[in-house]
């Protein structure tokens, strides 16, 4: 069953997600050369204390017995990269992954950023971050109510291949709202014009997990690690969205600051 929220309950995922966002921005903020990802989910940690009344929890801490406040995947990691020792290179790409809930109500979020600038990236790893954030915005963009869910699988799909880079289909987005994981699974691929249709009040972590090479990956002996197989690059990009009368919502409004300043990404 695919929940829907209240106007109210829609206020109070609002302030969930814009502090989300801001635990977000500010980790990413300290992404540069020689730090560790152990030192960004310390950061995580104790900044996270700091917003709102004092009573956010994290999402990830202790989820399944994850152990770390977010996930940090660098490179050929996909998703669910756990912080640790690993000390971050000049043009690295590193996707941040943060969750959490706030007053009962929950915020799912991720960027792909690259470790020094913009001027660090290859032509390549360029392509997959326009291409990954384009799929994700044109999704956004496509969701009002009287839409099939699948529409917007296709549409991440088709934007993907159209930038010549594939998909991940082992993990989706989901429903989002009181839990972190709700109904419906939302896949980044999909035939058009099947399954449920959206409704003004349901909220949905939109989230392409997308890879430079082949789409196939593996989990690392860790029991968390996602990698790509042929250990070329991934990207992932994730905003908790909400459907409204004729338009969605971005509720997790990350791109409002940008750690490299405005719109490097579309130039
Ligand atoms: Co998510």
């Amino acid at each position: 069953m695919i929940n829907v929220y209240t106007p109210a309950e829609l206020d109070a995922l609002r302030v969930a997600g814009r502090l989300m966002a801001d635990l977000l921005n500010a980790c990413c903020e300290r992404i540069r050369p020689g730090v560790t990802t152990g030192e960004i989910d310390a950061f995580c940690r104790s900044h996270l204390r700091t917003l709102g009344d004092g009573t956010a929890v994290s999402g990830c801490l202790g989820y399944m017995g994850y152990p770390a406040s977010l996930c940090i995947s660098v490179n050929e990691e996909v998703i669910h990269g756990i912080p640790g020792a690993r000390v971050l290179q000049r043009g690295d790409i590193v996707s941040l992954d943060v969750c959490g809930s706030y007053h009962g109500f929950v915020g799912d979020n991720t960027r792909t950023v690259v470790v020094g600038g913009p001027g660090d990236l290859t032509a390549e790893t360029r392509r997959l971050l326009r291409v990954t954030r384009q799929s994700l915005e044109t999704a956004v963009l496509a969701m009002r109510p009287g839409v099939h869910l699948s529409d917007i699988s296709h549409l991440v799909e088709k934007t993907v291949a159209e930038g010549g880079c594939s998909v991940v289909r082992e993990y989706t987005g989901h429903g989002v709202g009181r839990h972190l994981h709700e109904d419906p699974p939302v896949p980044n691929y999909g035939k058009p014009g099947r399954g449920p249709y959206l409704h003004e009040g349901m909220v949905l972590a939109i989230e392409p997990m997308v890879t430079l090479g082949k789409p196939a990956i593996r989990v690392l002996p860790d029991g968390w690690t996602v990698v790509t197989r042929d250990s070329l690059p991934a990207a992932h990009f994730e905003y908790t969205v909400a459907v409204l009368k004729d338009r969605a919502e971005i509720l997790t409004p990350w791109f409002e600051r940008d750690p490299f300043g405005p719109d490097w990404m579309a130039g």
